[in-house]
């Protein structure tokens, strides 16, 4: 698929088919969302991919904080894909000390990072997606049994989309983000 296209075409998706999208295709997308870059190539986030209706149902009671737009989009979900991080090492270069004002922040920079790519990868192979930012990641940590050195960045709900593709939303005109600095 055009990258650009690619890019333009994902969305949002919120309604799922009853069908789970099979391990396979998810060890793939997982597989391509390697090549996102990260700091110093450390390589710090983890997918976990969730597929079994009652941990989903879980991670809908107790994962998002009752925000019942998460949970409705939840109820529909035959896939939930727990996107964490290895914590303390994204903004160091050598020794303990961050090298940089942005301390650990890097970490985070890095999951949003290897978000994007798996869901251009998984849109890529038919596979919609949905970020969840209101979310408890201590919870979610938790019903997932996330290992110690991991935090929970995000979840993203995926799956095959149910009827239309989504409606495009509104995005800024060029002008109101992009500045050149000299002649
Ligand atoms: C960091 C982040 C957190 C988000 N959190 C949620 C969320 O909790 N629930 C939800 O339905 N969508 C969430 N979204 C999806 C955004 O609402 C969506 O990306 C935005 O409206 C643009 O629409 P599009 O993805 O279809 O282009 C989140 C997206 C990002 C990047």
């Amino acid at each position: 698929m055009d990258a650009i296209k690619m890019i333009e075409e994902r969305r949002s998706v919120r309604k799922f088919k009853n069908e789970k999208v099979d391990r396979e295709t998810m060890k793939e997308i997982v597989s391509i969302s390697r090549w996102a870059p990260s700091w110093g190539n450390f390589q710090v986030a983890r997918y976990t991919l969730v597929d079994n209706q009652e941990t989903i149902k879980r991670l809908a009671t107790d994962g998002v904080d009752g925000f019942v737009y998460n949970i409705n989009t939840l109820k529909e979900a035959k896939g939930v894909a727990v996107l964490s991080f290895v914590k303390g090492k994204s903004g160091k270069l050598e020794g303990d000390d961050y090298a940089t004002s942005k301390a650990n922040v890097w970490e985070v920079f890095d999951a949003g990072i290897a978000c994007q790519t798996f869901c251009l990868a998984a849109h890529a192979k038919g596979v919609g997606t949905c970020v969840m930012g209101v979310i408890n990641d201590v919870s979610i940590a938790e019903i997932v049994d996330l290992p110690e050195e991991e935090t929970v960045a995000a979840l993203i709900v995926y799956g095959y989309e149910d009827g239309d593709h989504a409606k495009p939303t509104p995005r800024k005109d060029v002008n109101e983000i992009l500045r050149f600095v000299g002649e």
